[in-house]
């Protein structure tokens, strides 16, 4: 059984005083709901009061992005040793990151590797836009990220991490995908892509989220879906009555 992960994807929101506001607020709720795993992503000005704050609770802790090298002459980077100081998880290759500040499927890769490297779980974006989902291209190019981003890792390496399906034309819209053609994405094309590359155990074994306008309104909807193990939030993160109910329901709806 894959433990269901929902993710709070914080993008570049919260000075350091409502960062630690908002997890006080939720902190004990949070920790209240243990069939799921729960990761807050904080801009990098707020992992170390996040990680503080939650460091007796089951509540992890990730980054939005990190450099690929350990370290060096990379002015404004952070690399995934300092982040192994303060957090588990971090999200590579968001959309985002690819169209606004030149990530790309290489780019994606050795990030991945290196962040494996270090013990820190990547949680791997990956997602269509509308062009591309109107001209029916969505199968083929969300494979192709797929394949690109696990480029040279083992079977073990590619089990252990995450992968967010997020269409881009779904993110910060209001207009989600639904949770039937998630779950084919997520079923047929991604877990299907691994099982080609991996075999079917490595491809059981991955976790992979939906993310784009997730609400505690259509969590359920995502969560009831056999191949959706979970969803990477962004705007409702932000705010504790959304994302409480948020990862209250996903336990409630994966419960067997
Ligand atoms: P959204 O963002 O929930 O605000 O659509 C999701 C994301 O970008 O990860």
């Amino acid at each position: 059984m894959r433990k269901p992960i929902i993710a709070g994807n914080w993008k570049m929101f919260k000075s350091v005083a409502e960062a630690i506001a908002l997890v006080r607020e939720m902190r004990a709720d949070l920790d209240a709901v243990c069939d799921v795993e729960k990761v807050l992503c904080p801009p990098f000005t707020s992992l170390s009061v996040v990680a503080e704050l939650v460091k007796d609770t089951d509540t992890r802790v990730g980054a939005q992005d990190m450099h690929w090298e350990d370290q060096g002459a990379f002015t404004g980077e952070v690399s995934p040793l300092m982040l192994k100081e303060l957090c588990q998880y971090v999200i590579i290759g968001h959309s985002e990151r690819r169209q606004y500040f030149g990530e790309t499927d290489e780019s994606v890769n050795r990030k991945v590797k290196t962040s494996l490297k270090h013990g820190l779980v990547p949680i791997v974006c990956v997602g269509e836009n509308l062009a591309q989902n109107e001209a029916g291209q969505t199968d083929s190019f969300v494979g192709g990220q797929v394949r690109s981003a696990l480029r040279d890792l083992t079977a073990a390496q590619v089990s252990g991490l995450v992968i967010a399906y997020e269409p881009i034309w779904a993110i910060g819209t209001g207009r989600a995908a639904t949770g039937v053609m998630a779950n084919r994405i997520i079923g047929t094309v991604i877990r299907g892509t691994i099982n080609l590359l991996y075999g079917a155990q490595t491809a059981q074994s991955v976790r992979i989220q939906y993310g784009g306008s997730v609400s505690p309104d259509n969590i359920s909807e995502f969560m009831s879906q056999p191949e959706i193990d979970g969803a990477l939030v962004g705007g409702a993160s932000l705010v504790a009555a959304k994302f409480v109910p948020i990862v209250r329901q996903a336990a409630a709806s994966k419960r067997p």
